[in-house]
């Protein structure tokens, strides 16, 4: 039912620098070299390794999933409260929380391929140090149904291995180098929010090391207190934003990096809670989107997204997708 929707408004965009480029009509999206049924992922984190969902969301009816980060070892993550909401949405610190690199790689991935063999899944990856990543993504490439990683270098949540890779251009490059050399499949970049006007730099630096693409943006460190207590409302003490008041941030962040390097395909998220906060990601660059926060509040509201989407290309006028895609007229 909703690939009939979105069939209507096929996306192509191709490997690595490829220029985006339209495709047969009813045969899904097509970014990175992957066919997705539709342009709605689930953001990293944010439904586990969709077994956890599976009873409440439909993810056969979605185009992707990314999974929660996968590190060498099993995490057992921040002390509790994880999770807070407050009026612009959520603050959390999870502190990457997974079974490890053996656990995934028996239990989860093969039960996400065997259940849902055509939502694509890309793998979240994290690590302490650039060896970390490599044996994620070696350990676990060639592994059916695995469809693309995702590298996380923008955690605001640990106390290693997060936010100073995607801000140091060495290490970044020695990074996604590593990883690259380790699988031949599609790889993202995940970066920060929090590099700014920079996003470009590390976009660059990750694209030349062999970065098909970017994942674009991860959360915002912020701090929500408990005034009664004195004390931060979550157990790590800061942690990191996510929800309506990252859209801004996002969409600034996908316009920056499409423009500079046309053609490299990202997925957009941060804020995602409805069709149109969507299109706007496609009209600032992005070839896929990410929803996150909505779908932990409301385990529909992917699906409905991907709906309100395809409705909005419809009102508008739009018979593929892939003409929107950096469309956004910047005022003179
Ligand atoms: C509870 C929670 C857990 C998350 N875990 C991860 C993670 O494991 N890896 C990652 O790259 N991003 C993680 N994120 C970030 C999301 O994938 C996403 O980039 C961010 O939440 C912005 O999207 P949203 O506003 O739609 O939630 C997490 C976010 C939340 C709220």
């Amino acid at each position: 039912m909703l690939g009939d929707l979105v069939t209507a408004n096929a996306v192509t965009v191709g490997m690595t620098t490829a220029s985006v480029a339209p495709t047969e009509r009813g045969t899904g999206v097509h970014v990175a070299g992957l066919v997705f049924r539709n342009p709605v992922v689930l953001a990293a984190g944010t439904a586990g390794f969709g077994q956890e969902v599976d009873d409440v969301l439909d993810l056969s009816a979605l185009g992707g999933i990314a999974t929660k980060a996968v590190s060498v070892a099993p995490r057992h993550g921040a002390p509790p409260l994880r999770v807070s909401e407050f009026a612009g949405g959520m603050i959390n610190a999870i502190g990457l929380a997974n079974p490890g690199l053996e656990a995934v790689r028996a239990d989860c991935l093969p039960w996400l391929h065997r259940t849902h063999p055509g939502t694509r899944v890309i793998v979240n990856v994290v690590g302490n140090t650039v060896e970390e990543f490599e044996r994620v993504v070696g350990g676990l490439n060639g592994l059916p149904g695995i469809d693309a990683f995702e590298l996380n270098v923008s955690c605001p949540n640990v106390k290693a291995g997060g936010m100073e890779f995607g801000a140091d251009p060495v290490a970044l490059a020695a990074l996604v180098g590593a990883s690259r050399a380790v699988t031949t499949r599609p790889i993202f970049v995940k970066l920060s929010p929090t590099l700014g006007a920079g996003v470009v730099d590390a976009a660059r630096v990750s694209v030349e090391h062999g970065a098909t693409g970017l994942t674009l943006i991860n959360t915002m460190p912020g701090l929500v207190i408990d005034a009664t207590r004195r004390k931060p409302k979550i157990g790590f003490g800061s942690g990191g934003v996510s929800g309506p008041a990252l859209l801004p941030l996002g969409l600034l962040a996908t316009w920056r990096v499409s423009r500079a390097l046309p053609g490299v395909p990202i997925i957009g998220l941060g804020g995602i809670s409805t069709g149109v906060d969507a299109a706007q990601y496609l009209l600032a660059g992005a070839s896929l989107v990410g929803v996150g926060t909505a779908a932990l509040r409301d385990p529909r509201a992917p699906e409905r997204i991907a709906r309100e989407l395809a409705a909005w290309a419809v009102r508008e006028g739009v018979r593929d997708l892939t003409t929107v895609i950096g469309t956004l007229e910047w005022p003179a």
